[in-house]
């Protein structure tokens, strides 16, 4: 959804001076197509995980002079943002959850399907790991986790599987967690859906980095920091993030006179407007380009007025 992003963006970006935030770095796949576009664009690069920064710096070096790269948790975007200078900006990008590199990296534990230590951490300083969630948590809070963010139908069945085993050993390893979880689940339930294992490792990496809790935090102030004419865009790849972005933009989009007042307050106009119909969804071509993409749904919007 590449192209959409950009064209969405496009018109904040025009000016030569525009600012943008890519809360969402990564490897930097869009933030060098952002800059290749406007090249009078300045970005404000931001991801938890120090390697997504150092690699991005060396993708994004022919637009060095141009680029501001910020390890830390998009939740500290405004912190960010005072640091550098900048009251508002023109565009923000959030392009959740983790990235094929993490995934494809043995090392992180993100994967299922290569055995490697239970960690899952984002931020490598953090301090929850998928370890401690799976060898701390109580089967009642484990099970709780994997329902609500895995939306994992069998989620009892694995906390106690979890609980059962941790007490022989503690879980370290990935392919011993997948191997649980697998036992775990009926025979019959084990033949559609994919791996058996993808709905807790995806709640797991949500627990351990937080990630519902700094998107709520990160929002509002995206949001706050927009320029009239700026925009917003987010690609989210779970329904309970989508939930909250929907949210957040529908809030921010709404007229806040009150009810049964007979004139529109000028402070109470909606602050932005919104560019998407809902959530839009890749299209078949796209999902046969990259079918990780599968789950996307993407909302943008511009802001329209200033705060009172
Ligand atoms: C889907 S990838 C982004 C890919 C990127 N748009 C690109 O084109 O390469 C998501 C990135 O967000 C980062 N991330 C996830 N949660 C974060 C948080 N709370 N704060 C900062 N970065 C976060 C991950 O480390 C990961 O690199």
């Amino acid at each position: 959804m590449t192209d959409r992003v950009l064209a969405l963006l496009a018109p904040a970006l025009e000016p030569q001076g525009s600012v943008m935030v890519d809360a969402t770095l990564g490897r930097a796949g869009h933030a060098s197509a952002l800059l290749s576009q406007h090249p009078g664009l300045n970005l404000i690069g931001v991801d938890a995980d120090d390697a997504a920064i150092e690699e991005s710096r060396e993708v994004l070096a022919p637009y060095a002079g141009r680029v501001t790269l910020v390890q830390a948790r998009y939740d500290a975007i405004g912190e960010i943002l005072a640091e550098f200078g900048h009251p508002s900006v023109h565009g923000v990008l959030f392009d959740l959850g983790v990235s094929s590199p993490q995934l494809d990296d043995p090392r992180r534990g993100f994967a299922y399907s290569t055995d490697a230590p239970l960690d899952m951490r984002m931020d490598r300083a953090g301090e929850l790991t998928a370890a401690d969630v799976v060898n701390t948590y109580s089967a009642a809070r484990l099970a709780q986790v994997l329902r609500e963010y895995g939306e994992e139908r069998f989620a009892r069945r694995i906390a106690d599987a979890v609980v059962r085993e941790r007490s022989k050993a503690p879980l370290t390893s990935t392919m011993r967690l997948s191997e649980i979880i697998r036992d775990s689940i009926p025979a019959p339930a084990r033949r559609s859906g994919g791996n058996p294992a993808k709905r807790t490792f995806q709640a797991l990496r949500i627990e351990v980095n937080g990630e519902l809790e700094a998107l709520q935090r990160a929002l509002p102030v995206a949001l706050d920091a927009l320029a009239v004419g700026g925009r917003i865009v987010v690609l989210a790849y779970h329904s309970l993030e989508d939930r909250a972005v929907k949210r957040a933009l529908a809030g921010a989009a709404a007229d806040t006179t009150p009810p049964g007042l007979p004139v529109q307050l000028a402070e109470s106009r909606p602050r932005f407007r919104l560019l998407t119909r809902g959530a839009e969804r890749p299209t078949e071509a796209e999902l046969t380009a990259n079918p990780r993409a599968a789950s996307a749904r993407l909302r943008a919007a511009e802001r329209v007025r200033a705060a009172a």
